[in-house]
């Protein structure tokens, strides 16, 4: 086991503490306080709109022997004010990298049912990782974000399997490893039927749809072509 360090967990998702990314990485983040490991949060969308939030981001960062990116998939990619953070902190090491050995991981969560979704936004994280001068020691995926919206991710009931898998890598990190083939298959691997997540997923338009008055979610109104 190494010593406890210090670590920068940096949400990419705009919806910042309510989101199901926050959730995720908070779990991963608990693990570590639990055996003696300090972090801090910061939010990549209120970190590139505000120049005091932006400098403690960077300070934590330059300080930090891990950094946890939690992010949703964005049309296969990462969110806008997440690549302009890496964009920053990527321009920013050119010049100047801290003493330290640092070590960057990703936990990537999508809405489609398929973890491996996020296979491209991951290799954009570790490009980063690679070239701004982190060690990459992996990266997550988690599909069917969905399910864990507005729900604790806890030791019991429906999410105990996420749970379980972000205990295990927690422990990972803080015996200064890289991410096993283990606790990465075990974040992926579905919660649900994927046709019980495709249901809940069709029922919750609809009612979502209803609520805004909208009837015809199959319309095309822009389709014809003689337009
Ligand atoms: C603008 C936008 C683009 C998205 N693109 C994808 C996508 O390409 N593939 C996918 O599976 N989910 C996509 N999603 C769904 C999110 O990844 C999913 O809802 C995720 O659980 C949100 O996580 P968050 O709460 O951390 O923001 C998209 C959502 C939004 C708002």
């Amino acid at each position: 086991m190494s010593a406890p360090g210090q670590a920068v967990l940096l949400i990419g998702s705009p919806r910042g503490g309510r989101s199901t990314s926050a959730q995720l990485g908070e779990v991963l983040v608990a693990g570590l306080k639990k055996r003696g490991w300090t972090a801090t949060t910061h939010v990549a969308r209120t970190a590139i709109a505000n120049t005091s939030s932006w400098s403690e981001l960077e300070r934590a960062a330059a300080a930090a022997e891990l950094v946890i990116v939690a992010t949703p998939l964005y049309v296969d990619s990462l969110p806008a004010p997440l690549i302009e953070t890496f964009e920053r902190l990527h321009a920013l090491r050119r010049t100047a990298t801290p003493p330290q050995a640092q070590r960057l991981i990703a936990v990537v969560n999508s809405g489609f049912p398929e973890a491996s979704q996020n296979d491209t936004a991951l290799a954009i994280c570790r490009c980063f990782a690679r070239r701004a001068g982190f060690h990459w020691d992996g990266g997550l995926a988690l599909g069917m974000g969905g399910a864990l919206s507005g729900h604790a991710i806890t030791e019991h009931g429906r999410t105990h399997a996420v749970a379980a898998a972000l205990h295990r890598a927690a422990d990972e990190l803080a015996a200064g490893g890289p991410l096993s083939a283990g606790a990465i298959q075990a974040l992926a691997r579905p919660m649900m039927p994927v046709w019980l997540y495709r249901l809940i997923a069709e029922v919750s338009f609809r009612i979502a749809a209803w609520r805004y008055g909208t009837r015809h979610l199959g319309a095309r109104p822009y389709a014809r072509e003689d337009d």
